[in-house]
């Protein structure tokens, strides 16, 4: 069975993509079974692995709205191990639509049901609001991953992610627990990145995971997405490939440790 892991922060830009679409192709690499479902209307995880995102007719939204099977949605991408389910902003619909349905928080979980034993991971790109869509994917995540900008307004807004994930466990009872939190866009040579670390570290406490890994701010991991590629593949060699090489292998012990318990 996939370990399903959403990756999500309601703020926009803190590298949600970034990280779906590189942890992604790092673990594909080790050798790892990961599918890649994008579930923003922006479909910029769709893009990142230069899949032509509105030429596509069996995207994540035919799949929600019941007009096609996962099945029929998932793509191969040129990385050996690497699949994803596209998206467009055809997706931006379905908010409203999906409202109206009996059930409508399970949609993704249940449409999810007939591929989970095909993979060891399958990471699902959230949109960067705490709506319908956002619910779907806690509610089908087995875990989350919140990647944060090392930035001055670092934790603004985590009070009502934190929230949200409460109430899908508590209501839905649908338990997501945090996988980790993971620091973006960091300079450890600034104080500013610095004192966000500690910051973070701090309000988190002993009882959420923070990854040691942290992603530095990279110039080639921002360019890669115009080459249809992910930064692992377009240059493994950069510090930003690096990172997120490193972040897969702490990932795997992190999974490996909690296996054994
Ligand atoms: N570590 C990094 N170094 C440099 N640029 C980065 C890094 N991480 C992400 N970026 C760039 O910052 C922008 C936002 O990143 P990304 O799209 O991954 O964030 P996001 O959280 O998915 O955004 P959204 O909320 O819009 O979905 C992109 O242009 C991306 O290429
Ligand atoms: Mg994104």
């Amino acid at each position: 069975m996939a370990e399903i892991i959403a990756i999500l922060n309601q703020k926009g830009g803190c590298g949600k993509t970034t990280t779906a679409v590189n942890l992604a192709a790092a673990l594909a690499l080790y050798g790892k079974q990961v599918l890649v479902i994008d579930m923003d209307p922006q479909g910029n995880a769709t893009t990142g692995f230069g899949v032509e995102k509105n030429e596509i007719t069996n995207t994540i939204y035919s799949v929600l709205t019941g007009a096609s099977t996962i099945d029929d949605a998932v793509i191969d991408t040129d990385i050996p191990g690497l699949d994803v389910v596209a998206s467009n902003i055809a997706l931006s619909g379905a908010e409203i639509e999906l409202s109206k349905e009996v059930g409508y928080h399970t949609i993704l979980e249940l449409a999810m049901e007939t591929i989970t034993d095909e993979y060891d991971y399958i990471f699902i790109d959230v949109p960067p609001s705490l709506g319908i869509l956002t619910i779907n994917c806690l509610v089908a995540a087995d875990s989350v991953i919140i990647p944060i900008q090392a930035e001055f307004y670092a934790l603004e807004g985590m009070a009502d992610l934190l929230e949200a994930i409460q109430l899908v466990e508590t209501r839905l009872k649908s338990p997501s627990p945090i996988k980790g939190i993971l620091l973006t866009l960091y300079d450890s040579r600034t104080r500013l990145g610095r004192d966000v670390y500690s910051n973070v570290k701090e309000y988190f406490g002993a009882s959420e995971h923070v990854f040691k890994t942290t992603i530095p701010r990279n110039i080639t991991l921002a360019e890669a997405p115009s080459h249809g590629k992910p930064c692992i593949i377009y240059d493994e060699e950069s510090s930003g490939s690096q990172a997120y090489i490193n972040l897969a292998k702490e990932l795997i012990r992190l999974d490996e440790s909690e296996d054994n318990k």
